[in-house]
């Protein structure tokens, strides 16, 4: 709604801005003016002031005049502000459009009346009739303060439950249906209650206002979920589930806004303490929920299941936002293992497995290179040209042209790191030709070494990031090379490096056929460390012990390729020390070469 420039005016001039800020935070004089600690940023030294028609903080910058500092510290809407702040002034408010009126006076019905259907909801879960579901709700883990919180409730028994509960409230079936909660026969009259039999969850706008429902079934009946059909109040594009506690809870800088699949998501991240998380409401995300949530955040994290569909939905997502981009409205994005949802991960293993998973959230140009890269074969040409293209035209649809550049830039540079690379490995990593490392079998021990350099990647998988590049090359007798082969292929595709353990590696080994083979590895070769004996070698970390080993299989080779990397680490004048990785196998050099010069001297 429009405001007449006089009527606002006149509201500034009635309002005394110090009144209304000295209510939120604590204000000293200074000179003819006054200064506060900044109710907008943490600060203990005052840089916060108020003149007579504004304020200003000269620590972080927020400026404006009474009626945005009511919007900034309350999360109004200027209309509600401005309404707030003529309240307590004694201003009547200018009087609207009728037609505007009658249409605010009808939604105003229409919200009591789902008010009223709520309360009705809600009581039923804690009647008999509601048992079944409160257990449900129960047994999925949410607490009875959660379930205040988003206010759940149930739908009784029956398309005829709600209407008797209401009697006596003056609440038509008409008005029902026009609150969305009935069916309609062919000549569009009432006709049964949608919703019964289901787990009700109410719909907020981000105002907090009631605008529809959502119903879940208590077991496998399809449709799993019912959402209410778009209503005057209620329109599914421009909603998103949560969106007013979400609100709320971004005041503290400490909360990300996160965008969920569905309901029991939500409710389960609000519980983790993941308050400011949303949800679409049964449709597909799009471009005015987008805006919605760049009211509240500029990066959003989108937290989407880790299935195929998920992926799909990324990419959609992504390719909706790129036009809508600026430097300060983009997307973060984490994907969860398949089968995973927020709700279904926090269970399993708590709220600091999802943290990890929201920390670990890529940037938008990140997410597309890995969803337009998922399914191409690098190593066919017209597959890669059309991945190129297909980057360009992506970055091509972004409307702010420094960033379409940047984006340009920065999907190009990923293109051309993941053909050198040839697929994992660390970005950006010089790589030397693929030498093969050669083994001289016949050797005492030789055998025993590469054994033992097996055995040692299967107990400590961890190791892989770091060797994986010199175990690839290792020329390895059967069945070593099968083993081998296997491990690395698991490890290519593994998830994330959380399921780098023995165990599903042995798993892993097991879907091969190569189980036995692995054990007996494991079992001959690290017999038990030899206890008590310093220095010894197995006394040494595995990663050091791996490169002893690998150094005692082709010494040449190994004195070459430290050298090698030496002389690149050297050459590189952004680098401000050797790598951990680097210093360790020179450590093992020295080692061996003292080892050496001792049997030399035997
Ligand atoms: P999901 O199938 O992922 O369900 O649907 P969920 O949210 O994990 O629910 P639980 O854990 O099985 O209870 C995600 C969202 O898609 C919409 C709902 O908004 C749901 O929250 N949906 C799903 C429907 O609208 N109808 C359906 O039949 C299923
Ligand atoms: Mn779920």
């Amino acid at each position: 709604m429009a405001f007449d420039p006089g009527f606002l005016d006149e509201l500034r001039a009635r309002t005394p801005i110090a009144a209304v800020i000295g209510r939120r935070t604590k204000l000293g004089r200074s000179g003819r003016n006054w200064k506060a600690c900044c109710p907008f940023h943490g600060e203990k030294t005052p840089s916060f002031y108020v003149y007579d028609d504004h304020f200003h903080c000269f620590g972080c910058g927020v400026h404006g005049d009474v009626i945005s500092f009511v919007m900034q510290s309350e999360g109004r809407s200027f209309p509600e502000a401005v309404e707030q702040l003529a309240n307590e002034a004694g201003l009547d408010m200018p009087r609207q459009d009728p037609r505007q009126e009658a249409r605010a006076q009808e939604a105003r019905s229409l919200g009591d009346v789902l008010e009223a259907v709520q309360a009705v909801y809600r009581q039923a879960l804690y009647q008999p009739a509601g048992k079944q579901a409160l257990a449900y709700l129960r047994r999925r883990g949410l607490s009875d303060a959660t379930i205040e919180r988003f206010g759940l409730g149930w739908a009784g028994e029956g398309r005829g439950a709600l209407l008797e509960a209401l009697r006596g409230q003056d609440i038509t079936a008409e008005q029902l249906l026009q609150a969305g909660l009935m069916r309609v026969d062919e000549r569009g009259a009432p006709k049964g209650e949608l919703f019964f039999s289901r787990v009700m969850f109410p719909i907020r706008d981000r105002r907090g206002r009631l605008i529809s429902f959502g119903g879940r079934t208590l077991g496998d009946a399809q449709p799993k979920y019912v959402n209410g059909p778009e209503t005057a109040l209620f329109s599914k594009r421009r909603a998103l589930y949560n969106l007013d506690q979400a609100r709320a809870a971004l005041r503290d800088p400490a909360q990300k806004l996160i965008v969920a699949e569905g309901y029991m998501d939500v409710i389960a991240l609000a519980q983790a303490g993941f308050d400011a998380a949303v949800a679409p409401l049964g449709t597909a995300m799009g471009a005015e929920q987008l805006e919605l949530l760049w009211r509240e955040a500029s990066h959003p994290i989108l937290c989407l299941d880790g299935d195929a569909a998920g992926a799909r939905a990324a990419l959609r997502v992504a390719e909706l936002a790129l036009p809508l981009l600026s430097p300060e409205r983009s997307l973060k994005f984490c994907r969860l293992d398949p089968k995973d949802d927020p709700d279904s991960l926090i269970r399993r293993d708590g709220p600091q497995a999802m943290r990890n998973v929201l920390d670990g959230a890529s940037s938008l140009a990140e997410e597309l290179f890995q969803l337009m890269l998922a399914g191409v074969q690098q190593d066919v040409p017209e597959q890669r040209a059309a991945l190129k293209k297909r980057l360009e035209a992506a970055a091509a649809l972004i409307a702010d042209r420094d960033l379409a550049s940047e984006y340009r830039q920065a999907l190009m540079d990923r293109f051309f790191a993941s053909s050198r690379r040839g697929g994992k490995g660390a970005a950006g990593k010089p790589r030397r030709e693929k030498t093969p490392i050669r083994v001289a079998i016949g050797e005492t021990g030789a055998l025993e070494r590469l054994r033992l350099l097996t055995a040692l990647v299967l107990r400590y998988p961890t190791l892989l990031p770091e060797i994986e590049d010199h175990y690839g090359r290792l020329d390895l007798p059967a069945p070593l090379d099968d083993v081998r082969d296997a491990v690395l292929d698991w490890f290519a595709d593994l998830p994330s490096a959380d399921a780098l353990t023995g165990e599903a590696c042995l798993m892993a080994l097991d879907a091969e056929g190569l189980g036995d083979e692995a054990r007996t590895l494991l079992g001959s070769s690290l017999a038990p460390a030899p206890q008590g004996e310093k220095g010894g070698l197995f006394s040494l970390e595995p990663i050091q012990q791996w490169w002893h080993f690998l150094g005692l299989v082709n010494f040449p080779a190994f004195v070459r390729e430290v050298e090698q990397d030496m002389q690149a680490a050297l050459a590189n004048p952004a680098l401000e020390g050797l790598p951990e990785a680097l210093l360790v196998r020179l450590r093992t050099l020295d080692r061996l070469r003292r080892g050496e010069e001792s049997e030399g001297e035997d």
